[in-house]
């Protein structure tokens, strides 16, 4: 099985979570993307459920399936979030912002009963922080100000670009700001990076989720594999 069969067995076994009446988060990137098309599918065969998208691009996905949504401000309690993963560790701590969409994806969390992260098994890892860089979302003002007091916490970032019409250009979020990726020698202790982080003025929010998934769901060649 390659990468894509891996994702999609492990975001197609998320929705067999998903019952009628529910309040959906859905998460970001491209193993989600399989659980939006999975869902669509489930909605024209009658499931009744409403989403609340963690990005733009999700958005646009969930449009194009049919899927209703909704947002927090009418429905503040999610049931049940499904969303992909950059790194989880074995007590299911995750880095998450590969797909930049960090900061809406916390919020989303943070409202959820229930959150089932979909991954393939190359996104397990021992320590934190060993084989993804830690996304972390700043404001555009004073940005270089910023990334010296963040230097200081990981020791090295990179601001991330992107490429349109052949150019390359700094990445801006759904949110309108930057994003920095951090190489850290790995992340023994998220719970601390995490707050540490995110005490700096200028940083809005990063990619260490610390207790807040209840299940992953892993697809690896033999099946689907789970830690909760
Ligand atoms: C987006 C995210 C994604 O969930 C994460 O990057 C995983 O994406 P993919 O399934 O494409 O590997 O955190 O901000």
């Amino acid at each position: 099985m390659n990468t894509e069969n891996l994702k999609k067995i492990a975001a197609e076994k998320a929705t067999e979570n998903i019952e009628s009446g529910m309040i959906v988060g859905l998460g970001t990137g491209s193993t989600v993307y399989y659980a939006l098309l999975k869902l669509g599918e489930m909605i024209r065969e009658g499931l009744d459920i409403v989403g609340i998208p963690t990005s733009a691009g999700t958005e646009e996905i969930a449009i194009a399936q049919q899927i209703p949504l909704t947002t927090l401000a009418s429905s503040p309690t999610i049931d049940l979030t499904i969303d992909g993963a950059d790194e989880v560790d074995a007590h299911l701590n995750l880095i998450k912002g590969g797909g930049a969409a960090l900061v809406r994806e916390k919020i989303i969390a943070n409202a959820s009963k229930r959150i089932l992260i979909v991954v393939d098994e190359s996104k397990v890892s021992r320590v934190l922080g060993t084989t993804f860089p830690l996304p972390v979302e700043i404001v555009r003002f004073g940005w270089e100000s910023t990334q010296t007091k963040v230097n200081r916490i990981c020791g090295r970032s990179t601001l991330r670009l992107t490429t349109q019409n052949g150019n390359q250009q700094s990445l801006i979020t759904d949110n309108g700001n930057y994003i920095l990726d951090c190489h850290f020698d790995g992340i023994p202790e998220p719970e601390k990076i995490e707050l540490q982080l995110n005490n700096i003025p200028g940083v809005v929010e990063n990619g260490i989720f610390v207790n807040r998934a209840d299940k992953i769901i892993i697809g690896t060649p033999s099946g689907i594999r789970y830690m909760e």
